[in-house]
C-alpha cells in the first residue's frame, strides 16, 4: 500500500464509501480504512429510506444502476392513528419530489464494488486505527493490518467511523460541544420473507406504542416495533412479535401479511450532535459527528450530504488553492443537520407512547398534532418537505 495518500477516511460505511466516490471522480486519491470484514459491513441491515438528493447523487456518481432497477419509489407515506390511515402524498405537495426505498447495504455494496473496480485502496479488518498530527499540516493514520504496524501520511483525515469510531476522540478535550438527548425506548426491527402489506410506507400511533412498516422489495418487508431501549430480543419470539405487529396495526379492512423472520435487532432511539464538525486537517461526517432517532429516516442522508459538502470543499482546495469550501464545512453541514434533528424529533415525539403518561395527556397531544397534519395543507406540506429532504437554504419555497 502507498504509505501516503491525499485523504484518508476512516470508515467504509455510506460517508467514507461517498466520500471516496467524490473524490475519486475528482481526481483525489484516498485510502479507505475499515475495522470489520467485507462480509459483515455488506449485510449489517440498517436504513431503507434515500432522499431525492441522495438517489441524485448515487446515479451522478455512476454507482446507481441497481438502485435504480431495484429501487422503490414512494410518493407519499400514510400516517396510522386511531385504527386509520391517512395518506400525505409528497408529490403533489412538494413539487413532485419523492423517497426511494433501497436498503443501506445495497448502497454499501454497489459502492465497495466500484471502488474495488477502480482498483483503489479500500482495507477491511484493520486494527487499533489511530488519528495523529491534525493540528499540523501532516496528519497521519497509524493502524495494524495483516499483522503488521502501518502509518498512511495524509493530507487530510476524514472520520467516517459511525458514532462509536475513534476519530471524534482524537479532537482535543475542550473543543468539541456535545449536545444529546436519549429517548425513553427504543425500536425492535425485523425482517421478513414476505410480501409488504402496504404499497407505502405506515408510521403508526397506537395506545400499545409506535410500530413501523417498511420493506426493501416485493418479497422482503422491514418491520419496527416501539420497545425499551435495552429491550432483550429472548423475551421476543417470533409469534410475540406477529401478534404485537397485528395488535398495533390494527385497522378495519388492512391484513398484515407474515412469513419467516430473517433478521431482527434493537436500536436506542438517540439525538446528538458535536460541534465544530472539523478541527485542523480532521473532518468528521455522518454518525460520527451527529445521531439522529430513526423515526425521520434522515441518518443516512444526513450522512452523504455531509461528505457532499466536504469533497466540494476539497475540490476547491486540491483545484484552486482555495480553502473556503473547507473552512465553511461546518456552518453548512449543521444547518441541515439541526434541521433534520428537529424533524426527527419532532416525528419520534408525535408517533411514541410516553412513558408516565398516567392520565393521557401527551397521547391527546400526539393526536390533534397528527390530525392537524393529515387535515391541513400547511402542517402536511411541512412533513412532506422534511421528509423527502430538506436542503438548508434560506430562499422561502
Ligand atoms: P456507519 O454506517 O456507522 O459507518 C461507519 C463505518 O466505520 C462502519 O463500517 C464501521 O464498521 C467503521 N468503523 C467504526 N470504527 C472504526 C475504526 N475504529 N476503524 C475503522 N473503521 C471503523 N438512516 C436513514 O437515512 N434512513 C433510514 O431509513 C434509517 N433507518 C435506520 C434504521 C436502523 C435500525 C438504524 C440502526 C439506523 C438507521 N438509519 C437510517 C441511520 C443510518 O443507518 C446511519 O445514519 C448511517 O449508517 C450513517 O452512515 P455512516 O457512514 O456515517 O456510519
Ligand atoms: C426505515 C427506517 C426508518 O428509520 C424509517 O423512518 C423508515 C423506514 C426502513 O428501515 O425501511
Amino acid at each position: 500500500m502507498n504509505a501516503r495518500t491525499q485523504v484518508g477516511i476512516v470508515g467504509a460505511g455510506p460517508a467514507g464509501l461517498v466520500l471516496g466516490r467524490l473524490l475519486e471522480l475528482q481526481g483525489i486519491d484516498s485510502v479507505v480504512l475499515e475495522d470489520r470484514d467485507r462480509d459483515y459491513v455488506e449485510n449489517r441491515v440498517r436504513a431503507g429510506v434515500l432522499e431525492q438528493g441522495t438517489v441524485d447523487l448515487l446515479l451522478e456518481m455512476g454507482v446507481g444502476q441497481r438502485l435504480e432497477r431495484e429501487g422503490l419509489v414512494h410518493h407519499g407515506v400514510e400516517l396510522r392513528f386511531g385504527r386509520r390511515g391517512h395518506r400525505i402524498p409528497f408529490d403533489e405537495l412538494t413539487g413532485g419530489r419523492g423517497i426511494t426505498i433501497y436498503g443501506q447495504q445495497e448502497v454499501v455494496k454497489d459502492l465497495i464494488a466500484a471502488r474495488l473496480e477502480s482498483d483503489l485502496p479500500l482495507l477491511f479488518e484493520v486494527d487499533d486505527v489511530r488519528v495523529e498530527g491534525i493540528e499540523g499540516d501532516s496528519p497521519a493514520l497509524r493502524f495494524r493490518h495483516d499483522g503488521a504496524e502501518q502509518e498512511l501520511q495524509c493530507d487530510f483525515i476524514a472520520g467516517c467511523d459511525g458514532f462509536h469510531g475513534v476519530c471524534r476522540d482524537a479532537v482535543p478535550d475542550g473543543v468539541l460541544s456535545l449536545r444529546e438527548h436519549d429517548y425513553p425506548f427504543g425500536w425492535l426491527g425485523i425482517l421478513a420473507r414476505v410480501e409488504p402489506s402496504s404499497d407505502e410506507l405506515i408510521y403508526c400511533h397506537s395506545d400499545r406504542g409506535f410500530a413501523l412498516h417498511s420493506m426493501r422489495s416485493p418479497e422482503l418487508t422491514r418491520l419496527y416495533l416501539q420497545c425499551e431501549p435495552d429491550e432483550d430480543l429472548d423475551g421476543w419470539p417470533d409469534e410475540r412479535i406477529w401478534e404485537e405487529l397485528r395488535a398495533r396495526f390494527a385497522s378495519d379492512g388492512w391484513e398484515l401479511k407474515e412469513g419467516p423472520i430473517v433478521e431482527k435487532g434493537v436500536t436506542p432511539l438517540r439525538s446528538f450532535v458535536a460541534e465544530p464538525m472539523q478541527h485542523g486537517r480532521l473532518f468528521l461526517a455522518g454518525d460520527a459527528v451527529h445521531i439522529v432517532p430513526a423515526t425521520g429516516a434522515k441518518g443516512l442522508n444526513l450522512a452523504v450530504a455531509d461528505v457532499r459538502v466536504l469533497a466540494e470543499g476539497l475540490r476547491r482546495w486540491y483545484s484552486e488553492g482555495d480553502d473556503s469550501g473547507l473552512r465553511a464545512y461546518t456552518e453548512r453541514c449543521l444547518r441541515r443537520v439541526w434541521h433534520a434533528q428537529h424533524f426527527a424529533w419532532w416525528m419520534t415525539q408525535m408517533l411514541h407512547r410516553m412513558p408516565d403518561d398516567r392520565d393521557g395527556f401527551f397521547a391527546k397531544l400526539q393526536l390533534a398534532q397528527l390530525e392537524y397534519a393529515c387535515s391541513s395543507r400547511a402542517a402536511a406540506t411541512a412533513l412532506a418537505q422534511s421528509y423527502v429532504g430538506w436542503d438548508g437554504t434560506r430562499e422561502l419555497s
